[in-house]
């Protein structure tokens, strides 16, 4: 048996070891080419984009398990339900939601113990979305025990008008038609009283709140039978009064100003911007390494995984596993 074999398989690990640990690939170093199908894709005809994603490892972190294409319908769920996403509005950084079971102009959708999701977001996604400040919150029927009315009838009430949009022109809708005309004693409500004031006694039917005054929509725990919500795309002034409105959840989106270079920069070297799936920081995916900076950087490059080498740089493996066979065929002469 030839007394140099250990020697030998000593050293062709040396050599698939310093094959792992050389620089990166040659498209690496260079910058990616990632194609821009990578985290982009569509659901319908909804393009969904960055800080968006469907796939997962995509996107921002704090977007991230929020959009789901369902049957060609782009849905965004959070934890008080699913909603369909109508649009996203990249250049406004704007989301435009629908909900089935909302209120609007033409039909109230009304229960006892609430009817429709309302909005409530997970605390740990508030930093990066929440509805846009032009949004009108119209909660109908809450009872006078209401969280939202708080000390209820001797404080003052928190309802108003929300860019314009209040209670006064929508309890004017035609979906209300029923409701005042069928009892004989409910009253339309007119002036202060509409948007919100207590009338003898009774808390309003409708209360207009924007999302910063309450923070969560949650129509059971603030004890309403249902709710309808409106926006605004200022500075268009909807004409002919609630019937005008926009009906639907506005909501807006918001990345931390680091996110903005660190992506600009991942896009100029080629890579597509996504996140770590266990820290949830920024990466930048660039084929097949991922770097936390650029597809140009090989410094930093976060090679994952236990057993980096075969998985980063597959070419480099087959080198070096060729190298080695060549190595033990020289042994066993
Ligand atoms: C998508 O198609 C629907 C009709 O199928 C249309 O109403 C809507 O405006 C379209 N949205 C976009 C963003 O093109
Ligand atoms: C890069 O990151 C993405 C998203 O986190 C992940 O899906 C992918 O497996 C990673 N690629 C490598 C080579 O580690
Ligand atoms: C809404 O409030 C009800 C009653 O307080 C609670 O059981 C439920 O978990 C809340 N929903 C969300 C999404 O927070
Ligand atoms: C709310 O808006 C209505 C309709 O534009 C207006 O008549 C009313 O005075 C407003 N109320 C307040 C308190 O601004």
């Amino acid at each position: 048996m030839a007394p140099p074999r250990r020697p030998f398989l000593a050293a062709s690990l040396a050599l698939l070891c310093t094959a792992c640990t050389m620089a990166p690939p040659l498209a690496s170093v260079a910058g990616a080419n990632v194609p821009i199908t990578t985290c982009r894709s569509f659901c319908g005809n909804i393009t969904v984009d960055y800080p968006f994603a469907l796939r997962p490892g995509c996107g921002h972190a704090g977007l991230r398990d929020l959009l789901f294409c369902i049957n060609g319908a782009l849905m965004l769920h959070l934890p008080s339900g699913s909603y369909r996403v109508l649009d996203v509005d990249y250049a406004y950084r704007g989301l435009t939601l629908h909900e089935p079971a909302m209120s609007d102009c033409r039909a109230l959708d009304r229960a006892p113990a609430g009817r429709g999701n309302g909005f409530v977001l997970e605390p740990w996604r508030e930093p990066y979305l929440s509805p846009d400040p032009d949004n009108a919150f119209l909660l109908l029927g809450c009872r006078a025990t209401s969280p939202l009315f708080q000390g209820f009838p001797d404080r003052h009430l928190p309802c108003r008008n929300v860019s314009g949009m209040g209670c006064g022109d929508y309890l004017g809708c035609p979906a209300w038609d029923d409701f005042y005309s069928g009892g004989g004693s409910r009253r339309r409500p007119s002036g202060d009283a509409a948007y919100g004031a207590a009338v003898q006694g009774q808390p309003p039917e409708c209360c207009a709140v924007p999302w910063s005054a309450i923070r969560a929509v949650n129509v059971s725990r603030l004890e309403c039978e249902g709710y309808s919500s409106a926006y605004s795309l200022a500075p268009v002034r909807a004409e002919g009064g609630a019937a005008g409105w926009a009906y639907g959840i506005r909501v807006a989106w918001t990345l931390p100003e680091s996110n903005r270079g660190f992506c600009g920069a991942c896009r100029a070297t080629g890579g597509a911007c996504g996140h770590d799936m266990e820290s949830q920081a920024d990466l930048c995916l660039c084929g097949d390494w991922n770097s936390t900076s650029n597809c140009d950087s090989s410094a930093d490059a976060e090679r994952s995984g236990a057993a980096p080498c075969p998985v980063a740089a597959p070419r480099w493996a087959v080198l070096a596993s060729g190298l080695m066979m060549s190595l033990w065929w020289y042994a066993w002469r």
